[in-house]
């Protein structure tokens, strides 16, 4: 979508995968969906340097809703978690130098039973949004028909670019049609969305990880060509950070969102979050190859026998590459390759190798220098590629291992 918005995919958090619809603030008061959590987080990424290295979309998903809308017809927010009102909290999120992103459902109902967004109510929702002046929306697609869908979501876009405000419009349609064609138009989708779901909810778990890059990987023909500035696959969110994921595990989904120019939002306790957690979502390099300027999607280039090789291209002739190790033997494998098999070719005088985790440089390859990897079980490893005439990055950037 041509708004003007997310040039590079969009980085942020969002409640659903951590809080889910957590309603019982009696019971539960730090860790249910309200303003306090919100500007909990708000607090956190202005504080902990989540919003300097990009993560600025702070993003309420379902059940912030009344049971009923109003007596005008509009949505409003349950006053007992949302006592001060979504624009008082949009003020709190953009006096941190944050975003605001809300949840809506094309749709008699939201996926969590509270109201959705029929067809004739999309205009008052898109202006009520507006008005509040958030700046992302979500639209969500259960409790639809395929023609409802087929309506609505064209019609959102244009109510929201109707407003006049620049809003992110994030559409989980595709997901609900199976995510391909012939009954998803991705060449539509790129018109009127800024990023879209098109596969199953990710849980907190490494085998839902696993079934959403194999998915990614079996229909790359199809995806890889529909992502670009402003139009992003969404494969969901981060959860590094939370119950199901070990360290290696955390950083092969980071590593295959990163080659899929995918939206980096998480979802985890940002009050409470382990050192090692942080580490991993702020590595700078991982940052940077995920928001790289040309915002091609990458690709898995080979599968051999668990390993999964995936590519991106880059800008000034650098690319990123990820090894993954899909096997659950508890093996390391080895992997011996060299750029010239990798197909990394171009520069004459050669490549500088970083490893993007151990935060490492390894030295200056040609094309034949074969080199050994080890990749653990469920983990990744992940390298930047620069050509070795390019100066030095490293400075016009920062550090990247800062
Ligand atoms: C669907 C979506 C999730 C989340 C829930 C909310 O399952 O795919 O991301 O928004 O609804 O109920
Ligand atoms: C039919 C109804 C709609 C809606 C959808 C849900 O189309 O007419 O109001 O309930 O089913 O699938």
């Amino acid at each position: 979508l041509d708004n003007g918005l997310v040039r590079t995919p969009p980085m942020g958090w969002m409640t659903w995968e951590r809080y889910r619809c957590n309603i019982d603030c009696k019971n539960d008061p730090e860790n249910c969906v309200s303003e306090h959590l919100i500007k909990a987080m708000a607090d956190q990424m202005a504080n902990e340097g989540w919003r300097e290295l990009g993560y600025v979309y702070l993003s309420i998903d379902d059940c912030w809703t009344k049971k009923q809308r109003d007596p005008n017809g509009r949505l409003e927010p349950d006053p007992d978690r949302f006592p001060s009102g979504i624009k008082a909290l949009a003020d709190y999120v953009h006096s941190r130098g944050l975003k605001l992103g809300i949840y809506s459902d094309m749709g008699n109902y939201t996926c969590g039973g509270y109201p959705g967004t029929t067809l004739d109510t999309i205009k008052t929702d898109a202006e009520t949004f507006s008005s509040w002046e958030v700046d992302m929306l979500k639209f969500d697609g259960c409790y639809s028909n395929d023609t409802e869908k087929a309506i609505g979501y064209p019609k959102m876009s244009s109510a929201l670019n109707a407003t006049g405000r620049q809003i992110l419009y994030s559409c989980s349609w595709p997901a609900y049609e199976g995510g391909l064609p012939p009954k998803v138009n991705y060449t539509q989708l790129g018109n009127i969305c800024n990023m879209w779901r098109n596969y199953g909810d990710i849980q907190d778990s490494w085998a839902s990880v696993l079934d959403i890059i194999k998915w990614y990987a079996v229909n790359q023909d199809v995806l890889q060509p529909t992502a670009g500035p402003g139009h992003w696959n969404d494969p969901d969110m981060l959860i590094t950070g939370d119950f199901g994921l070990s360290y290696e595990q955390s950083k092969a989904q980071l590593a295959i969102w990163a080659i899929l120019a995918a939206p980096l939002i998480m979802s985890n306790d940002l009050r409470t979050i382990s050192q090692e957690a942080k580490d991993l979502l702020q590595n700078r390099l991982l940052i940077y190859i995920n928001q790289d300027s040309l915002g091609i999607q990458g690709r898995q280039i080979m599968k051999v026998d668990c390993l999964g090789v995936w590519k991106r291209e880059l800008v000034n002739g650098q690319y990123a590459i990820a090894v993954i190790n899909m096997g659950d033997d508890g093996l390391p494998r080895p992997f011996t390759t060299s750029l010239g098999l990798l197909n990394v070719t171009q520069c004459p005088v050669g490549y500088k190798l970083y490893d993007v985790f151990d935060r490492n440089y390894l030295g200056l390859f040609n094309s034949e220098t074969t080199f050994n990897l080890k990749i653990n079980p469920s983990g990744v490893v992940m390298l930047f590629i620069q050509p070795a005439s390019v100066v030095n990055h490293m400075k016009r950037h920062g550090s990247y291992f800062g």
